[in-house]
């Protein structure tokens, strides 16, 4: 008797021994389809974004409204064009717009624009008020804006400096929602955590750069 049950065990750890591999096979599998599927959403859903490089990739991720509103208190009294780089879903061009803001979304992500257009056109808010338009920011010259705002992520943040600094127009203002510009002075922040925006005034930038 004892000796079937030590061939039952032997027989049920020769199984085990066997299943890591069987799942080891099914991870791979469902990574390639995870790679596979990845890969059809870029090519066909977001066109654009296999032009940018890897290191300039930036995924979607909306600002909440806590964001939003300390984004708007830096934006208070400011006048003229905004573009907000990156707009997913409008969240921010709306606000800047509902501020007397001439607000421009750029997007490369077809869905998030397609449904950004909607809601404006739902709102009834009419384009010189708020636009969204197809195009990569980074290839986008950007010197008619005089109020930028962008929510990236860190590793793009130098590369960005260099961008604002050469296009963005004397008296012009940035708005940097939880990731701030890492060499350049704030002139205001709002809120803390996740939710801390910072402001920069490009004439105090270009003091400092020269
Ligand atoms: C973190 S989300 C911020 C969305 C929105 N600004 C907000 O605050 O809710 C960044 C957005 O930038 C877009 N994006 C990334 N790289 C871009 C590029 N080179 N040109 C245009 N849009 C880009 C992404 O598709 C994504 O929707």
């Amino acid at each position: 008797m004892e000796d079937s049950i030590d061939v039952i065990l032997q027989d049920q750890n020769t199984k085990f021994l066997h299943r890591p591999q069987d799942s080891h096979h099914l991870s791979m599998v469902l990574g390639g389809l995870l790679v596979g599927f990845y890969r059809l959403w870029t090519m066909f859903v977001q066109p654009g974004f296999r032009k940018v490089p890897i290191k300039l990739q930036v995924p979607y991720l909306p600002s909440s409204t806590i964001q939003t509103q300390n984004v708007m208190k830096l934006l208070e009294g400011r006048k003229g064009c905004l573009a907000d780089l990156g707009s997913g879903d409008g969240r921010l061009v709306f606000a800047a717009s509902s501020l007397g803001l001439q607000s421009t979304g750029f997007e490369i992500n077809s869905i998030l624009l397609t449904y950004a257009r909607s809601k404006a056109w739902w709102k009834g808010i009419p384009t010189y008020k708020a636009t969204f338009v197809n195009k990569d920011f980074w290839k986008t010259d950007l010197s008619r804006y005089n109020n930028v705002t962008v929510f990236l992520a860190p590793g793009v943040m130098e590369v960005l400096e260099k961008k604002l600094l050469a296009e963005l127009p004397d008296g012009a203002r940035v708005i940097s929602c939880r990731f701030p510009f890492p060499h350049w002075p704030s002139v205001g922040t709002e809120g803390a955590g996740l939710d801390q925006v910072w402001a920069y005034d490009i004439n105090a930038v270009r003091r400092i750069a020269t």
